[in-house]
This record gives C-alpha cells, structure tokens and sequence, in this order.
C-alpha cells in the first residue's frame, strides 16, 4: 500500500537496537531529528527515553526501538490512520522477527494500534496486556512527559513494573 508519507520523508526509520531484544518499545513516528538521521528516538524525546530506558539498567543497544509509522508526518502531526495501515506490516514482521519478551507501548498512537481500539491512557496504563501472547505495558509517550512533568511518577511506576516482570520471566536463567 502506497504511503503519502514516503513523498515528504527524507529517511526511512526502520527502527535501532538488538535484533533479538527481549524488550521492544513503539513509539509513535519519527521527528526532525530522526528523519534526518534515520533513527528513532534521537530528538528530545529521545534523550528522555534514553534516560528511562537507563533508570531501568537497560541500554538503548540491548532493547529494540521502533515506531508506529517509519516515515515523519509532516509538522510533526499524529499519523493518519491510512498512514498508520499503510506501515503496520513493517511493525508485525518486525515484532514476528525480534519475538520479544516484552513490548513497551509509549503514547496512545502506539497502544491503540496495537489493540485496535481507542484507549484514555489514565486507564490503560501500567496494567498488563496481552499483544498475541505478548506481554504488553503501555505508558506514556515521552513528548507527553515533556509537557507535562507530572506524568513522570507515573511513568516511573510503569517501567519498575515493567522491570520487575522482566527480573521475574528470566529469573533462573
Ligand atoms: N517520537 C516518536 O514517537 N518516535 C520517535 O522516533 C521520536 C519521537
């Protein structure tokens, strides 16, 4: 399916990290900054990212970070939702290859592709999901956390938890 996105990208962000992570976090589109280096998470949500990623003793190299969408939305908008099924089956062969122990949704974009269902983020997360016998954690997006600092407990609340289920699956291994 032809995207509309692919004529005003300048870089195609297929995603950074290990190709056999346990932990696989989705974002929701590339940026300025990814699009002109072909990397995710590398403007100041990344920083931030990185920085959770960090608080919870992983690295950015050990996990998989990928996006909704692969290509930038102009201005920086949400993506379509023709957009958003135009790229979803770059998203699945990527989860079907990576097989990942975990998935960390960040945003509603992220979360409500995956469940195909509209969500309020107050509620869905921190509460464990289940993406095709994947365990699946959403949070909020780290933009959103930019916004408005006081999402960060939340936040923080999120990803313990979610270290906490890892520490747990690969404890006598
Ligand atoms: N926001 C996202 O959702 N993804 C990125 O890669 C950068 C910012």
């Amino acid at each position: 399916m032809a995207c509309p996105l692919g004529k005003t990208r300048r870089n195609f962000v297929f995603g950074t990290g290990n190709p056999n992570a346990d932990i696989l976090i989705i974002g929701e589109g590339p940026g300025a900054e990814e699009d002109a280096q072909g990397k995710p998470f590398v403007g100041r949500s990344g920083q931030l990212l990185t920085k959770i990623i960090e608080a919870i003793k992983f690295t950015r190299d050990e996990v998989f970070i990928a996006n909704i969408v692969k290509c930038r939305p102009p201005e920086n908008r949400r993506p379509e939702v023709n957009e958003i099924d135009a790229c979803e089956p770059y998203l699945k062969r990527q989860i079907d290859l990576i097989k990942p122990q975990f998935i960390l949704a960040l945003g509603l974009t992220a979360v409500d592709t995956l469940f195909k269902k509209k969500h309020k983020m107050g509620d869905i997360r921190g509460k464990l999901q289940n993406y095709h016998g994947i365990p699946t954690l959403a949070t909020y997006h780290p933009a959103a956390l930019l916004r408005n600092p006081n999402l960060k407990r939340d936040t923080w609340e999120d990803v313990k938890f979610l270290r906490r289920l890892y520490d747990e699956k690969n404890a006598n291994q």
